[in-house]
């Protein structure tokens, strides 16, 4: 018996090697055409105004906060529970990194917290949306807008998720996806920045290419500002577009996997399946969980070949951010609480069955 997966890529082989040999007799694997291509149609899916790709979603983020030109002195804010990339594209890019606590019915950042962390230092906040959920974004947006301050979302898990029927990433200065494996289209590494700022644009395409400008010819090109290597290939693009094909297919399926926990999952004072507003457009890509036990209940489940993924450790609790947890009661609360299901894109409803099963099983004794 195999196991069920946390997640696993669904990829159309036979499309992506026409697509990438295509590209190989091109003789250009560099970023070109095709993923000029994949940019258009993200664009489309999006309907963000400009797109710009790079090499992975934690560039992304820093791209964006180069692109506004980060200092030493600049604060930047972050939730205190998300993946390190957020936190570590903010050190990369050269600014103090300002950790605020969440809201643990939403596993968001904590708008309380958030509004006192915000000091005349601060020049962003990059609001994570954990699992796909963003449902306070508006609210961050109105808070950062009077004050001037950029909001960057860390749209990493949310690519193809809405909020009020728009698609996350659109409503701050900047939204930024992963394309890693584990995402709902993966390129292997990757990832983009949207903007509706032209000017945004244009400084981060010279940034991600050693800040270069106009014509480029790889000699004697114009280099008017600091850059970097952040550029995406074609065969890279190959992979994304093949799997764009399918995207509404892929929406369908998380919101379905979603829909199976939600109705099989039998509520319990010691578990609760974290809620998304559907309705609205919000795209569960991981249906996360709280629940008591955690531990046992993954080795539980492991044992059976369910495998799921333990939620981050708070980033004031690991050595590189270490700070006390006198300011973190959400997070800490949740310690050890937190995991995600199985959310493969090509789990099958009798594995969903077995999980559903043995959860209640666990729970009911
Ligand atoms: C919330 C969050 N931010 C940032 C990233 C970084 O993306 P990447 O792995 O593409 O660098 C991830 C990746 O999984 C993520 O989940």
């Amino acid at each position: 018996m195999k196991n069920i997966e946390f997640s696993k890529p669904i990829i159309n082989t036979k499309e992506v090697l026409r697509y990438t040999k295509k590209i190989l007799l091109n003789n250009f694997p560099n970023e070109g055409e095709a993923t000029k291509l994949f940019q258009k149609k993200i664009k489309k899916v999006l309907k963000s105004r400009y797109v710009v790709t790079t090499t992975s979603g934690t560039s992304a983020i820093f791209l964006a906060l180069k692109s506004i030109n980060v200092q030493n002195n600049d604060e930047v804010i972050v939730p205190n529970i998300t993946f390190p990339a957020t936190a570590n594209a903010v050190r990369m890019a050269g600014a103090k990194l300002v950790l605020v606590d969440i809201n643990p019915k939403n596993l968001l950042i904590n708008i309380d917290s958030l509004k006192k962390k915000i000091s005349k230092n601060t020049k962003a906040v990059i609001p994570v949306h954990v699992s796909g959920r963003g449902g306070n974004i508006k609210e961050i947006i109105k808070i950062c807008k009077r004050k001037k301050i950029k909001v960057i979302e860390d749209a990493a898990e949310a690519f193809g998720s809405k909020h009020k029927k728009i698609f996350l990433g659109n409503f701050g200065d900047f939204g930024c996806f992963s394309f890693a494996p584990n995402k709902i289209i993966t390129t292997g590494q990757g990832g983009v920045v949207v903007t509706g700022s032209k000017t945004n644009y244009q400084k981060m395409l010279k940034i991600k290419d050693q800040g270069r400008a106009g014509q480029i010819t790889g000699g004697a090109d114009k280099h008017v500002i600091d850059g970097f290597n952040l550029k995406f290939t074609n065969l890279q693009a190959a992979l994304g577009i093949s799997q764009l094909n399918t995207f509404n297919k892929r929406i369908k399926k998380l919101n379905e996997i979603h829909n199976y926990y939600k109705k099989n999952l039998i509520k319990n004072k010691k578990f609760k399946l974290f809620n998304f507003n559907q309705k609205h457009g919000e795209l569960p890509l991981w249906s996360d969980i709280y629940c008591l036990d955690r531990n046992k209940l993954y080795d539980y489940l492991k044992k059976r070949k369910v495998i799921c993924r333990l939620f981050w450790l708070p980033l004031n609790t690991l050595k590189p951010y270490k700070k006390s947890n006198k300011h973190f009661r959400n997070s800490h609360k949740l310690l050890n609480k937190l995991m995600w299901l199985p959310s493969s894109l090509a789990l099958k409803t009798k594995d969903q069955k077995k999980i559903c099963d043995l959860i209640n099983n666990f729970y009911s004794k």
